[in-house]
């Protein structure tokens, strides 16, 4: 896979990809992440991306010109399954959406500034709209973070034991359950007898029955899907 960000902060996004799995996964070779400045692809002397809305109001628009060259740019030398646009009216981010995006080949994924980009933008370039919550961030960067974060992490032999990822919240609609490890007994807080006896399928029935009764009691919504 391989995921091309658009940004006017290439600095705030790099330092999650430089540690533990999403290092890793880009050393295997497994996934390859590219950065573009957005100010490389302005003509104007002062590198200027945005602009006065039309119609007058508050706030700036990212202009259509920058964004334009940098994605045809890539588009001239590889195809692309999907653009991305990071913003909080986007389709909002799951595992299930994460699940799709982990099967693709090449991804852009452009982060949104100020007001946001020239609608034109959306209409003519986007494929996607994602967003990672009903709030507002400063930019796109965070969100494109999480995104690759929650994507990369799904790509097969990213993560060491693959089948932690399919017993990951969510994967069945249900939040996982709870998990121990040594001391069994820490200041008389005792491990649940069940997960020491070495009957397995056992273990397993009672799993299902916590991961159930934790998203009965936290997510009921997710049973509802
Ligand atoms: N940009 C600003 N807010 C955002 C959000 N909630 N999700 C994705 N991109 C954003």
């Amino acid at each position: 896979m391989r995921i091309d960000i658009i940004t006017v902060l290439p600095e705030l996004l790099k330092s999650p990809f430089e540690a533990s799995i999403l290092k890793r996964a880009i050393e295997k070779g497994l996934v390859e992440v590219h950065f573009h400045n957005l100010r490389d692809y302005t003509t104007n002397n002062y590198k200027t991306i945005d602009d006065y809305q039309f119609g007058g109001g508050a706030g700036m628009v990212m202009m259509i010109e920058p964004i334009d060259k940098c994605i045809s740019k890539l588009k001239a030398e590889r195809t692309y399954d999907e653009v991305v646009y990071m913003t909080p009216d986007g389709e909002r981010l799951n595992q299930q959406v994460a699940n799709s995006l982990s099967l693709k080949g090449n991804i852009i994924i452009l982060c949104g500034h100020y007001k946001g980009v020239d609608q034109r933008v959306r209409d003519h370039f986007i494929t996607k709209e994602i967003s990672i919550g009903d709030y507002v961030l400063s930019g796109g960067e965070l969100g494109a973070a999480v995104l690759c974060d929650a994507v990369i992490r799904l790509i097969p032999g990213v993560l060491n034991d693959e089948t932690s990822a399919l017993t990951d919240s969510f994967q069945d609609n249900l939040l996982a359950p709870p998990v121990y490890t040594r001391p069994a007994d820490y200041k008389g807080w005792k491990v649940p007898e069940i997960l020491l006896s070495g009957n397995f399928p056992k273990i397993e029935k009672w799993r299902e029955e916590k991961a159930f009764e934790h998203t009965k009691n936290r997510r009921p919504d997710l049973l509802e899907e």
